[in-house]
């Protein structure tokens, strides 16, 4: 990206592979201070040339006692750059300044109620006695030359440590999780009160800044996106769009597999609202027949994956020449927390939609989000006037309801999934609960079972419904749905869909089960 006004003003976290990473990065840009993660094996060269206004050490698993644990260049600390230690971070300080971290018998785990102790820019307006979240194992037993404790709990005589004139910080508890009460306003202390930064990460001039830069980057080339009516996928087209017009080109594959009405909402949306250039490609029937007799899971992935490129492909090469492949993959695809298990490698996940797509093209990536957050994302999306029934929608998956039938996949129980999908979305709404939920949706069974209609005897499909909260996709929680609603659920799918006579709930987790059953 060519932001660098914006990025003037940017801190850099360095990733010692804590679960809570992408949490710091999160926090540091609802405060509007721009900033990336890069692993802890950055050379230093090219910290220097990063040229943060602060640093933060992250936490992770490791410890400094162990023989390979992960370190950092001792030079950080004669930058003269602010830095904040996080947990493993802040026994790193002492641990390389000369300090002594030792061994705790017991992990300290949880809740613990922060004491104050010296006055600290850090903990400016931050009330005492507040509730932190602690997560450690070793504690520091000897602080380095020109460190003090500034506060304290009950088990960690040294929660938090400064060194005023050097500025380097560091906290025992983590300030980026929500159960750290202040954890906010301290981090808010270090990025304003300690680092400096001004508030200039902000979308509406970062609209500005990504038209130009895709601008620059594309010329007069051609761009040729996959639209699948997704939040990210549906922004990146209309921020591209927006830079390019019509030299933009999106295609939306329409595999059959679609929910009720998607295929003409994507249609209105972008060619009548937006005007963009769209063509809608029926493939269905290529879909349907490439998944006939196809039961497994992977398989069916599989399928519906290499379809997608080969028609993807096709439709792409009749319309003319393409040098980029637009996606809106975003930055949790890009990077990953660094493993220190298994050595200090980055995993980085591929983006498994179109994989393979681009190096078959031969086709540049254009990724206008790999900096963003799925929330950035959003309001980029809100701030170009994107209807918010786009904005918020729920995830769906590539394999569409392929997916969600489970075993054979024919038109005919295709009609009924999306019949009974179509119910859920609509009370899901009616009772106000769309937006509350990572995602509502209905699932086919290879069951019959016997029921009675009217005097008559039945023996037909089986329907579950899924509702889950999330706040990632990661991990999961199933919905605490109203009986009332469920009820309506189950009565309105019994009497309206033809070929489903009873419904049940799914009540599982993720762990251990998944949001989608296949
Ligand atoms: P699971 O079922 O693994 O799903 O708990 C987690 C989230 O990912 C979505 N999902 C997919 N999204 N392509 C996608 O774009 C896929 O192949 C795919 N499989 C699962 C799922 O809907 C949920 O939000």
């Amino acid at each position: 990206m060519t932001t660098d006004i914006l990025h003037e003003q940017k801190i850099l976290i360095l990733d010692f592979g804590s679960q809570y990473t992408q949490n710091i990065a999160r926090k540091v840009r609802e405060s509007q201070v721009y900033c990336e993660i890069h692993p802890c094996t950055l050379p230093f060269d090219e910290i220097k040339a990063f040229n943060a206004k602060g640093i933060i050490l992250s936490g992770g698993p490791a410890s400094v006692l162990e023989k390979d644990s992960p370190l950092c260049d001792r030079k950080l600390f004669e930058l003269g750059i602010p830095i904040l230690g996080i947990c493993y971070g802040m026994q790193l300080i002492t641990h390389i300044l000369g300090g002594k971290v030792a061994p705790s018998k017991n992990r300290e785990f949880g809740r613990a109620e922060l004491m104050l102790k010296e006055f600290s820019h850090l903990f400016e307006e931050v009330k005492n006695n507040s509730v932190v979240w602690m997560s450690h194992g070793d504690r520091i037993s000897k602080l380095p030359n020109g460190f003090k404790g500034i506060a304290f709990t009950d088990n960690s005589p040294m929660a938090a440590i400064e060194d005023p004139v050097a500025h380097i910080y560091g906290l025992q508890f983590h300030p980026e999780v929500v159960h750290t009460m202040e954890g906010t306003r301290i981090l808010n202390n270090f990025l304003f009160k300690i680092c400096q930064c001004a508030k200039n990460w902000k979308m509406e001039s970062l609209v500005e800044y990504m038209i130009k830069d895709i601008r620059d980057k594309v010329g007069k080339s051609k761009v040729v996106c996959g639209l699948s009516g997704g939040v990210d996928s549906s922004v990146a087209a209309v921020l591209i769009h927006k830079a390019i017009g019509d030299n933009l080109h999106c295609l939306f594959i329409d595999n059959g597999l679609l929910r009720s009405g998607e295929r003409d909402k994507v249609e209105s949306t972008f060619r009548d609202n937006f005007n963009i250039n769209l063509d809608v490609i029926d493939a269905a029937d290529k879909f349907l027949d490439k998944l006939k007799d196809i039961t497994d899971p992977e398989q069916k992935r599989k399928s519906i994956g290499n379809t997608f490129i080969e028609v993807f492909e096709e439709e792409a090469k009749k319309r003319g020449d393409f040098t980029f492949l637009a996606q809106g993959t975003l930055y949790p695809d890009v990077i990953e927390s660094v493993s220190f298990k298994g050595g200090p490698s980055v995993v980085i996940k591929s983006h498994h939609n179109v994989g393979g797509l681009p190096e078959k093209m031969n086709l540049k990536l254009l990724e206008p989000f790999r900096e963003l957050f799925k929330d950035e994302v959003r309001v980029l999306g809100r701030e170009m006037g994107m209807p918010d029934e786009i904005i918020n929608r729920q995830p769906f998956p590539g394999p569409g309801l392929a997916i969600r039938i489970l075993g054979d996949v024919t038109r005919e129980r295709l009609k009924i999934l999306c019949a009974g999908d179509k119910i859920i979305l609509e009370e899901v709404k009616a009772a106000g609960l769309y937006n509350d939920l990572w995602q509502s949706f209905a699932v086919l069974l290879p069951v019959k079972t016997v029921g009675v209609m009217g005097d008559a005897r039945t023996y037909e499909n089986v329907m579950a419904i899924r509702a889950v909260t999330s706040t990632d996709g990661m991990t999961a929680d199933w919905a605490h749905l109203p009986y009332e609603l469920l009820g309506k659920l189950s009565n309105r799918i019994i009497n309206e869909v033809h070929g489903v006579n009873r419904v049940v709930y799914d009540i599982s987790s993720k762990p251990p089960g998944t949001i989608e059953w296949e």
